[in-house]
């Protein structure tokens, strides 16, 4: 029997990443961030003195990512690249400006399809990103398209930040996202869209526990 995906896709600040983490966690499945692969590949290219428009130099450095994910003592997310702790550097809005465009060129995404499939063992995955369901794994047994207002969006990346002692004016975060927003859904290359066959859940306003546990009832029917 092939191994179960879980597709969890969305605009930034959706919550994906937090009820990816929560859903694989409660089936005991493996857990795929794509949207770190993206941040690596641009900070991998910024330490590089690559430019972000070298398409060539970019997807060499996306087919060659030296990375490897784990967790502290405490439980939280860490991440490697080249061995160096860049855990923080990948999450900030710099990273993730540099992500959105390095995101948009077709022999990046091309280049870090091989390894986003690598992430399919046993006993699960469920991957989290913004073509988990249309491109990356479209025969996924749940495809969720996780969405929320933009404010509340700008409101939750805010205290995600401050949380992680990184200071963003709100304002500034909520152009942000506006931005990236259009970037992510008008690429030409595997914009963000839901699967056809994906669940849409309009996260605004519901607690972390409700929308895991709707996600789980939903894995539960599957
Ligand atoms: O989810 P995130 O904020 O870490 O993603 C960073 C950027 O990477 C985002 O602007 C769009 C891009 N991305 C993508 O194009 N495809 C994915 N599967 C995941 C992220």
């Amino acid at each position: 029997m092939s191994v179960p995906v879980i597709a969890i896709d969305g605009p930034s600040g959706s919550g994906k990443g937090t009820i990816a983490r929560r859903v694989a966690a409660a089936l005991g499945f493996h857990l795929l961030d794509s949207g770190a692969l993206y941040r690596l590949t641009a900070l991998a290219a910024s330490r590089r003195g690559v430019a972000l428009d070298d398409v060539e130099a970019l997807a060499d450095i996306a087919r060659s990512l030296d990375v490897r994910f784990g967790a502290d003592d405490a439980g939280n997310e860490q991440v490697f690249l080249e061995g160096d702790d860049v855990s923080l550097a990948i999450r900030t809005e710099e990273a993730g400006a540099g992500a959105s465009t390095v995101a948009a060129l077709e022999p990046v995404r091309a280049a870090l399809l091989e390894l986003q499939h690598a992430f399919r063992k046993p006993p699960g995955l469920v991957a989290d990103g913004r073509d988990m369901g249309t491109q990356v794994f479209p025969e996924a047994g749940l495809k969720v398209f996780l969405t929320a207002s933009a404010e509340e969006r700008a409101r939750r990346r805010h205290k995600q930040l401050k949380d992680k002692g990184i200071d963003v004016s709100l304002a500034a975060l909520s152009r942000d996202i506006e931005d990236r927003d259009r970037r992510d859904t008008q690429r030409m290359v595997a914009p963000l869209r839901p699967a056809d066959d994906a669940r849409i859940l309009d996260s605004s306003g519901l607690s972390i526990e409700a929308v895991t546990n709707t996600v789980l009832d939903w894995v539960g029917e599957t």
